[in-house]
């Protein structure tokens, strides 16, 4: 079996990387990214030498490279991960979210039709359903009412790639999973931002009133959701993953400045993000029932786990930090 995984440089991607090398010996893996900032080999160094593993520097969203590609290297199945995968630098510039996230899945879908590949596993977001009112969860049917540029721009996605399954044929899978953390996180996303600012003493920005809800996922926990997906999940269907535990922002922040052993005292409120959805809550009961995954990692273990590699990898972070991530930075945070 030969998977063409996109975006297999960046947090998820190389976590799903890892694990497919690691416990499925029939498979290789053909690593399609950009490396835009969000994507670095370093993620990756301890499969780099695997000769069941190939990289490919190239933009999902250039049409011609990508029916090329298959062309030379007739994957198996795809599963695609790449996107720009965050809120606030959608908010500051949508151009490339939308380029990626929309036109770039288009470019792949096309691919993957015109050279028949067997599965194509799309993985997208539980942001597509919008804030969602207490008492419910979104279950799979729920409407998409997307917020955001980026999670516009994966419902469009999902609607696109499903529509090839419609019409074309194109055995397509959609996963829809809730907010991740772990290792190799890029410090842009809440945990690992605040993880990495606590352990410098810098202050803890806490938008609006900080009492926002997300449902928290473990990103192994994630990546063996979408291979349950890919090997027994039913073409043409959409999966919700979530991680069964919801939490206001104000209390991960919290659970992190005691996982850190750093005073409350840093957490800073700044101006809300515009659009910000309130609560995200789905059910993943379909997964469960369909493939038996389940999430494995209680939160506070994941959190301890993913503190200690921030702890243990402060040259990966240094690197990442420097450079285009202080202009992020100083956009993003200076006027709030
Ligand atoms: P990430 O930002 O860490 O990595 C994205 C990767 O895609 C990077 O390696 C980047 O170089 C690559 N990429 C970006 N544009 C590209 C292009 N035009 N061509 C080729 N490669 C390109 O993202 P992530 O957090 O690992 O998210 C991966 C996927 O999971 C995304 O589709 C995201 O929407 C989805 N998702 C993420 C979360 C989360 O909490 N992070 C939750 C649910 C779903
Ligand atoms: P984020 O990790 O960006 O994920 P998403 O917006 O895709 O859910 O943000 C998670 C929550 O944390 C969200 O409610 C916004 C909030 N947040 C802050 O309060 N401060 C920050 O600096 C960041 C990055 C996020």
């Amino acid at each position: 079996m030969k998977l063409l995984v996109t975006g297999g440089a960046g947090f998820i991607g190389s976590a799903f990387v890892r694990l497919v090398l690691a416990e499925r010996p029939d498979c290789r893996i053909v690593n399609l990214d950009k490396l835009t900032y969000a994507g670095n080999l370093e993620n990756l160094a301890s499969v780099a030498d695997s000769p069941r593993y190939s990289f490919v520097k190239g933009d999902i969203a250039d049409g011609p490279f990508v029916m090329d590609l298959f062309a030379a290297e007739k994957p198996d199945a795809v599963v695609h991960f790449a996107a720009e995968s965050h809120v606030d630098r959608s908010i500051l510039s949508p151009d490339p979210v939308v380029r990626t996230n929309f036109y770039g899945t288009f470019c792949l879908l096309e691919a993957a039709r015109v050279h028949g590949v067997a599965r194509f596993q799309h993985v997208s977001t539980d942001e597509v359903y919008g804030s969602i009112e207490e008492p419910h969860d979104a279950d799979e049917q729920y409407p998409l009412k997307p917020s955001s540029p980026y999670s516009a721009s994966k419902a469009g996605a999902d609607l696109l790639a499903l529509s090839y399954r419609t019409t074309y044929k194109l055995p397509v899978t959609v996963t829809r999973a809730s907010n991740n953390y772990g290792p190799y996180h890029f410090p842009e996303k809440l945990i690992p931002l605040m993880i990495s600012n606590a352990l410098e003493d810098k202050p803890l920005p806490i938008y609006g009133d900080g009492r926002q809800i997300r449902d928290w996922l473990y990103v192994d926990d994630h990546c063996r959701a979408v291979l349950a997906v890919l090997e027994k999940g039913r073409p043409g269907e959409v999966y919700n993953v979530g991680g069964s535990l919801a939490l206001e922002n104000v209390e991960v922040v919290r659970r992190i400045l005691a996982a850190t052993g750093k005073p409350e005292s840093l957490m800073k409120t700044v101006a809300d993000r515009p659009g910000h959805d309130r609560r995200y809550a789905i059910t993943s009961e379909k997964i469960e029932r369909e493939t038996g995954w389940q999430p494995c990692m209680p939160f506070d273990d994941g959190l301890a786990l993913t503190v200690q590699w921030y702890r243990d990898n402060t040259d990966w972070v240094r690197r990442v930090k420097s450079g285009e991530y202080r202009d992020y930075y100083e956009k993003n945070y200076a006027q709030r």
